[in-house]
């Protein structure tokens, strides 16, 4: 290392330096060892890390609020389903950037066996990309293309197990005491059950139990989520120094935001659920400082299935950082269950509550991810209108499967029980929203309901605080791709149902006039750009619930620096009014015509952007 990079090494370990030495010393005690080869990891990967990735993080480092910014859009994608490969997703970045996004997130791309992969969060190897998509060089190729179009670039560090088959956990089963120690190994099942009585199972009917019997040891290993992904165990500490090493090292081939994936279930600890534990934020702060030594361009987004006010503890505080984001998972669970019951009561207390959470805290928004639609929604506050939680979920789940005659939704249901009282749903947006079926069924006349409802949710995500992340495939209506049956490595996780291959095709005719996709596609744009010229949109916003007598529509104000928006969503199958009655002039945003914010009438399933302007 140069004079000069070795001194801007040392002042930012400085910066942090007693810091780190503390918290990991709360983990480990005094375990000077493994500190001082933590310690070798950080400047090892400092050295590595190359003059454009540097360049890079003094970028982001001058305006590090720049990804809070409204015109931010992320879109997240399957490599494999978008572009075949890495070159394939490098060959589609000006369709990308078309749609107004600023922030890939690629989903699981590294090493990890086919037959037992849980799409990708099965890793057998962190530092290697799966053959059939390229290599960590061609990774690297495409982070730079990235970078250079203003696009970040993220990647999962999948760090709560690794797949059975990964080195560690073969010579695991091979009897070394020193990789068994890596994991979480029992002789006998007498303290796996002790652990039973305490903590949930995350899939208890696809995946029942949290411990996997190794035959080859004749041991038990703990295995939270699928039983070939053998969870690590932090409380060694080489595992957490070897697993910075693997994030780091994806940083330096470009990856500038790192989805910490399942980050509350790093520590375990008898008696407990083994969640969400104080040792987990002790990891989480050592691993952001070690981003901040090392690549201070790259931003943590915490993968925290837990209600917002509840994840916010995965921010730290201003002086002691953790994730820069974290994914909003509830709201948009309750979204799905407006669109049901089309009564917006739940949602406008989500709303509401998201609305009273720190300006400075960054929400990921979305309508769906790769994964299920998991019903954990606050039944605490549906009790007072009658609603009953396991009812409640098998009216969910029937009424998205389609069942019940208003629905025109098409959707799998994973993980359930026989009665469909527990499972979780999968559908892509547009499938869940109707166009499927309309368009399988030849039923043209309920097609422009579903586009509607399609795009009032989508302009919903948009009007939320924080930066939302469509899904690929979405912006022009791919429907769901049952395909996934026929392999039998993936046959029984009805999550494949919504991560279909990218329809290139269908994509293409977004240029032809009135068709579903141009509808979408055009729109969506539309709404992303309305988003990105109108400061009403910037997370420091003030929102608050617009009280519209209505209880099929959602109404949402928004103010900042003099711009004022009411939004209103209209849930039910029929015209709605907003009773409201304000003063101000307004411009209807998406009709762009003027209109006054009185008694205004919302189409069914449609929505109303309205904007006045002070001074
Ligand atoms: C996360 C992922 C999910 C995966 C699980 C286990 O929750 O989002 O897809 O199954 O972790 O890695």
């Amino acid at each position: 290392m140069s004079e000069d990079a070795l001194a801007v090494y040392k002042e930012r370990l400085s910066v942090y330096y007693d810091e780190l030495k503390w918290l990991y010393s709360e983990l480990y005690r005094d375990d000077r060892q493994a500190f001082s080869y933590f310690l070798t990891v950080l400047e090892r990967a400092f050295t590595e890390r190359d003059p454009s990735m540097k360049a890079w993080d003094r970028l982001v480092v001058s305006d590090r609020q720049t990804y809070r910014d409204p015109s931010d859009v992320g879109m997240q994608m399957y490599v494999e389903c978008f572009g075949g490969d890495l070159a394939g997703v490098r060959a589609h970045l000006d369709y990308v950037r078309s749609v107004g996004v600023k922030f890939i997130h690629l989903m699981p791309i590294l090493e990890s066996p086919v037959a037992h992969s849980d799409g990708g969060y099965a890793v057998s190897d962190f530092g290697k990309v799966r053959a059939p998509l390229g290599t960590m060089e061609d990774f690297r190729t495409l982070a730079k293309d990235c970078h250079e179009r203003g696009i970040r670039i993220g990647l999962d560090l999948v760090m709560n197990h690794t797949s059975n088959e990964h080195e560690w956990a073969r010579r695991a089963k091979a009897g070394e005491k020193e990789y068994q120690d890596r994991y979480l190994f029992y002789d006998d099942w007498s303290i796996p059950r002790l652990y039973d009585q305490t903590v949930p199972q995350v899939f208890p009917h696809a995946a029942p139990g949290n411990f996997t019997w190794c035959p080859e040891q004749g041991k038990v290993v703990m295995t939270t989520f699928y039983p070939y992904q053998w969870d690590l165990n932090y409380r060694n500490p080489t595992v957490l120094n070897d697993m910075t090493a693997a994030m780091l090292n994806l940083c330096n081939y470009g990856a500038d935001v790192i989805r910490l994936d399942a980050v509350s279930y790093l520590w375990k600890k008898l008696g407990t659920s083994c969640r969400d534990l104080p040792e987990v934020h002790t990891i989480l702060r050592i691993l952001r400082i070690a981003a901040d030594v090392v690549c201070p361009g790259t931003l943590l987004a915490g993968d925290v299935a837990m209600e917002p006010a509840g994840a916010a503890s995965y921010f730290g505080t201003p002086d002691k950082p953790e994730c820069d984001m974290i994914y909003n998972v509830s709201t948009m669970a309750s979204i799905w269950h407006t669109v049901a019951t089309r009564d917006v009561r739940l949602l406008r207390h989500r709303v509401e509550m998201d609305s009273s959470l720190p300006k400075s805290s960054t929400y990921l928004n979305f309508l769906r991810s790769h994964d299920d639609i998991d019903w954990s929604l606050d039944y605490e506050f549906l009790k007072q209108f009658g609603i009953d939680e396991s009812a409640h979920r098998h009216f969910l789940n029937e009424y998205f499967i389609g069942k019940w005659p208003d629905s025109g939704s098409a959707a799998g249901v994973y993980d359930a029980d026989p009665q469909m009282r527990e499972g979780r749903l999968c559908g892509t947006t547009a499938s869940l929203c109707g166009i499927e079926r309309a368009l399988a069924q030849g039923e043209q006349d309920k097609l422009p309901g579903a586009i509607r409802l399609d795009l009032m949710l989508h302009a919903l995500l948009l009007t939320q605080s924080g930066v939302p992340v469509l899904y690929s495939g979405d912006e022009i209506g791919q429907c769901n791709d049952d395909s996934y049956m026929e392999d039998p490595a993936r046959k029984t996780d009805a999550r494949f149902l919504h991560r279909g291959v990218m329809n290139w095709e269908r994509a293409e005719r977004r240029t032809e006039p009135g068709s579903v996709e141009q509808k979408l596609f055009d729109r969506i744009r539309e709404l992303v750009q309305l988003r990105a010229q109108h400061r009403v949109f910037n997370i420091e916003a003030d929102v608050w619930i617009v009280e519209t007598w209505n209880d099929h529509v959602l109404g949402i104000g928004r103010y900042y620096q003099g711009e004022k928006l009411l939004a209103f969503f209209n849930f039910s199958d029929g015209e709605e009014i907003a009773w409201i009655d304000e003063a101000e002039p307004y411009v209807d945003l998406i009709r762009d015509r003027f209109t006054e914010a009185k008694a205004v009438a919302v189409p069914a399933h449609d929505f109303v952007w309205l904007l006045t302007t002070f001074g």
